[in-house]
């Protein structure tokens, strides 16, 4: 039996796509910062599908000494990790362009501080042995968009990150992926105050992380496909088209 490791698996894509390792067989761990929240994920997935092969554990990836606990512990105690799904994250839209610092601060700490702790205690058990870390990023990193500087920030230098750490775990023999989903119906997008095109529900998330992961040997796991294209092409135009589509799209 493989085992997945998914941080952030209380709510929203982190717990759609435990459901479906667990369906397909698979051992699951799943981990966020609140342990009641993750005991209610397990009350919730108990009602689809059998969790006798789920494992809740409570880990804040903000604060690193519990992270390197938490790692071990799955290691030495529960099963050696095939795939490590680095998918927990805060989010918080700044409606109003305020430049708030404590904000910047909060989503450096998770995102991008959070996510390098998960790494680097990852790297000294998986090494070697032809695994998967995963980072879920987000299109948003693609490009600075109006409202987004912190959360933007975070999810950019994941990309960087990730593009960065492809090459140098090769030597590690880690496999490093992204994943950049489009617009996902989640507690996290229920704060967005505008439409969002081609929103998809975290099922529909979980279903393309799961094929990308387990059947696919592409570095990057994107969709929807025609939103995330078409956040692609913005990304290669010339700053003076860029800013005036966002200026047609939302007077910024
Ligand atoms: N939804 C979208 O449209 C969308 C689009 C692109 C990318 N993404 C990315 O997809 C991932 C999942 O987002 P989501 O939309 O599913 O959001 P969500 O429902 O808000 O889930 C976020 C998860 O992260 C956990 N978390 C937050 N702070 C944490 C911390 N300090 N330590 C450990 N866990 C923490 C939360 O659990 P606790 O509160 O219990 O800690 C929760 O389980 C994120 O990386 C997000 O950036 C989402």
């Amino acid at each position: 039996m493989k085992t997945i490791w998914i941080t952030g698996g209380s709510s929203g894509i982190g717990f759609a796509t435990a459901e479906i390792f667990l369906k397909n067989n698979w051992r699951v761990i799943i981990s966020s910062s609140n342990i009641q929240k993750l005991e209610d994920a397990k009350k919730r997935m108990n009602n689809k599908v059998s969790t006798n092969n789920l494992y809740i554990l409570k880990c804040d990836i903000s604060l690193e000494n519990e992270v390197k606990k938490i790692i071990s512990k799955i290691e030495n105690d529960i099963a050696k990790i095939d795939i490590a799904l680095l998918n927990a994250a805060a989010y918080s839209p700044n409606k109003n362009q305020n430049f708030d610092i404590a904000n910047y601060k909060l989503l450096l700490d998770v995102n991008l501080k959070g996510t390098l702790y998960c790494i680097n205690s990852l790297k000294d058990f998986m090494q070697g042995r032809d695994n998967i870390i995963a980072i879920v990023s987000s299109p948003i990193g693609y490009r600075g968009w109006p409202t987004s500087g912190a959360y933007g920030m975070t999810k950019a230098a994941q990309l960087n990150l990730a593009e960065s750490l492809y090459f140098d775990f090769k030597k590690l023999n880690i496999n490093v992926k992204v994943i950049n989903p489009g617009f996902i119906d989640t507690e996290a997008t229920k704060l967005n105050s505008f439409k969002m095109p081609f929103l998809k529900s975290a099922d529909f998330a979980a279903e393309k992380i799961y094929s990308g992961l387990v059947n696919k040997k592409n570095f990057e796991i994107f969709f929807p496909f025609f939103i995330v294209f078409i956040v692609k092409i913005m990304r290669i135009l010339p700053y003076k088209i860029y800013f005036y589509i966002w200026k047609r799209l939302g007077n910024f």
